[in-house]
């Protein structure tokens, strides 16, 4: 998520902007830049750090006393100098920076282009400040009104400042589907993405509601919607402490991250699906739709959680699509001398796409002439690069090591990128893809109701947090959430565990199974709900303890199990993106109960760029 930084008053601007910045940073970003209006209106960015961006203004003129600042954290159009923000108009009167993603960007940028539009970026957000100049020029209405018309024709997420050069008194600010906060000041006020840039200046916030807009003078505030009515700014005081804030009030980034996972989905789907019409559009490889047609294998390589979302990908495309599809290990793949030809898909999933052996492995794959899809959380990260097409996860930065929603984000692409090949080969009819991309449409929705669960499994996980080894059991495309739970489990709290497929049991790990071993069952209501009912039998009787992820409603498994943990039901393809929340907080609460580091575990790195 990029971060924004606004300040119009009595104080230099530069200081406090490049200050909000640095609060900003843990919000993950590839670039940063600060505008300032004094004797005309000032642009330093650049990308990189802020640090970088600090030493590059070395004896500039930073003057002013409105100005605001901008973080990036890459969607449209690569890390780079020109991509940064702030982005200005063609004529470079007014200056932008902007938190999301406008969806209909490129219909927007094409009537622009037509009435004459240069661009200077690759960027959504440049788009919409021409498009608020193209009003005040066909219109001759003022910035207000002409910025309150141009966010009724945007698609899409955003929290925006603008600055008009002409006018370094007045600072506008909207949000839609992006977060942003006002700081209210004696003579003065802040903007930001968060309080943590403004805590130290002021207690007073107004958090900007969707669909408002803020026009901000020093010494007045108005606030009104986009459909212009006008809104009594509600004032109130901040609890919390500086380094809750950057933790979103969470304990842990993890912990928040795994809260985000509603959002992420939200935002992975953004733009992608048209349930109504049982349409799916992916535009990172839709120049690859015919080869899609013919393709009769796809081979998905990764590491660690992302090979976990492989093998979700597996079930996925191969019920969907009926693509045989072979999930490798990057690290095996590369070294194993595999048959490979031009025919063939390799798709590399990568959250940091910088991991070596996925990278080696696509490059492999690439020199024996396959085509490469990448499935990547970071825009313009070295996979991202290397492959010929991809789509990216959109989950924003993940800043605990422990994967949580960038893998639900990778799941999600999965799916589309699944019902995206069916929809080229005809193997889902229409009518199954509306009723199969309405329920994907009210997933986000479901995992907030999973997230519910969280005491119950805070209370769960007193009784496991001194277990010496774990396993977690599933069938279908729940046993790779098995695998995925097992993982969590042991990089954060320490506890050997192991995901196996629940009837691989009787092949030699049930003769693990004792009152000190505790068993994870992912035993949803789906094609293979019976026989893990058996399995559950089978641990039972040898005296196990059972902890079941259940569908809501399910008395059978309950009757069964020592602890049940209810998901709700949702069509068999779409469990995974559920079933795995429960594991992601049962393994937090009991890392934090082991008094683990959660968000840096220990030998862990975020990414693996070496062998
Ligand atoms: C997962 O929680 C771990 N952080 C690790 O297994 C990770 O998934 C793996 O290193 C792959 O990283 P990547 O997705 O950035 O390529």
């Amino acid at each position: 998520m990029c971060g924004i930084v606004g300040y119009i008053g009595f104080r230099e601007a530069w200081p406090i902007v490049i200050k909000g910045l640095h609060r900003l940073e843990y919000r993950g970003y590839d670039s940063a830049g600060v505008a300032v209006i004094d004797n005309g209106l000032k642009i330093y960015k650049k990308a990189g750090k802020v640090s970088d961006l600090e030493e590059s203004v070395e004896g500039k003129d930073l003057s002013g006393k409105i100005g605001m600042g901008h973080t990036r954290w890459a969607t449209h159009g690569e890390p780079s100098d020109r991509n940064s923000h702030p982005h200005t108009s063609g004529d470079e009167r007014l200056a932008i920076i902007h938190n999301g993603i406008i969806e209909n960007y490129s219909t927007l940028k094409e009537t622009l282009v037509s009435r004459g539009h240069t661009f200077r970026s690759d960027t959504d957000t440049e788009v919409l400040i021409h498009l608020i100049e193209d009003i005040q020029n066909q219109t001759g209405l003022d910035l207000r009104e002409a910025v309150r018309i141009a966010l009724n024709e945007v698609i899409g997420a955003y929290a925006i400042v603008i600055m008009d050069k002409n006018d370094p008194d007045e600072l506008i600010a909207a949000r839609k589907g992006s977060p942003m906060v006002l700081g209210v000041g004696k003579n003065e006020y802040f903007i930001a993405s968060d309080a943590s840039p403004i805590i130290e200046y002021t207690k007073e916030v107004i958090y900007l509601k969707d669909n408002e807009i803020a026009y901000i003078r020093r010494d007045d505030l108005l606030i009104k919607t986009i459909d212009n009515k006008v809104r009594i700014p509600y004032v109130q005081e901040l609890e919390l402490k500086l380094e809750m804030l950057e933790k979103g009030g969470f304990d842990h980034f993890m912990l928040k991250e795994i809260y985000e996972q509603p959002r992420s989905i939200k935002d992975c789907m953004r733009g992608r699906i048209y349930p109504t019409k049982g349409l799916v559009q992916l535009g990172g490889i839709k120049e690859y739709a015919d080869k899609l047609k013919n393709v009769d294998r796809i081979i998905i390589v990764a590491c660690g959680t992302s090979w976990h979302a492989g093998l979700v990908g597996e079930y996925l495309i191969e019920e969907c699509a009926r693509i045989p599809v072979e999930v490798e290990y990057a690290s095996e793949f590369r070294y194993r001398n595999p048959i490979i030809s031009e025919k063939d898909i390799v798709i590399a999933v990568s959250q940091s796409g910088e991991t070596a052996d996925t990278m080696a492995a696509i490059e492999l794959a690439k020199e024996k002439g396959a085509t490469i899809f990448g499935i990547c959380n970071v825009v313009g990260a070295s996979i991202p690069r290397l492959s010929h097409a991809g789509v990216y996860t959109h989950a924003g930065p993940e800043i605990g090591v422990a994967s949580t929603k960038a893998f639900t984000a990778q799941v999600t692409v999965l799916t589309l990128m699944a019902l995206y090949m069916a929809q080229q080969r005809g193997t889902i009819s229409n009518s199954k893809l509306v009723h199969l991309l309405t329920e994907l449409d009210n997933i986000p929705s479901l995992v907030e109701q999973c997230l519910k669960s969280n005491d119950t499994i805070r209370v769960m996980s007193e009784q496991f947090k001194d277990a010496r080894n774990f396993l977690f059991l599933g069938r279908g495309s729940g046993f790779p959430v098995a695998l995925e739970g097992a993982l969590k489990l042991k990089e954060i709290s320490y506890i050997h565990a192991e995901g196996y497929p629940a009837a691989e049991m009787k092949h030699g790990p049930i003769a693990l199974i004792d009152e000190e071993m505790p068993v994870v069952f992912i035993a949803t209501k789906n094609s293979s709900y019976e026989k893990v009912i058996s399995n559950i039998q089978e641990v039972k009787a040898r005296k196990g303890k059972v902890i079941a992820i259940v569908t809501e409603g399910d008395t059978t498994v309950k009757n069964m199990a020592d602890y049940t943990i209810e998901i709700p039901d949702a069509d068999e393809i779409f469990l995974p993106l559920l079933a795995t929340i429960p594991l992601q907080l049962l393994s937090y609460h009991i890392a934090v109960l082991r008094g683990c580091n959660v968000d840096q575990p220990r030998n862990l790195a975020k990414s693996v760029t070496v062998e």
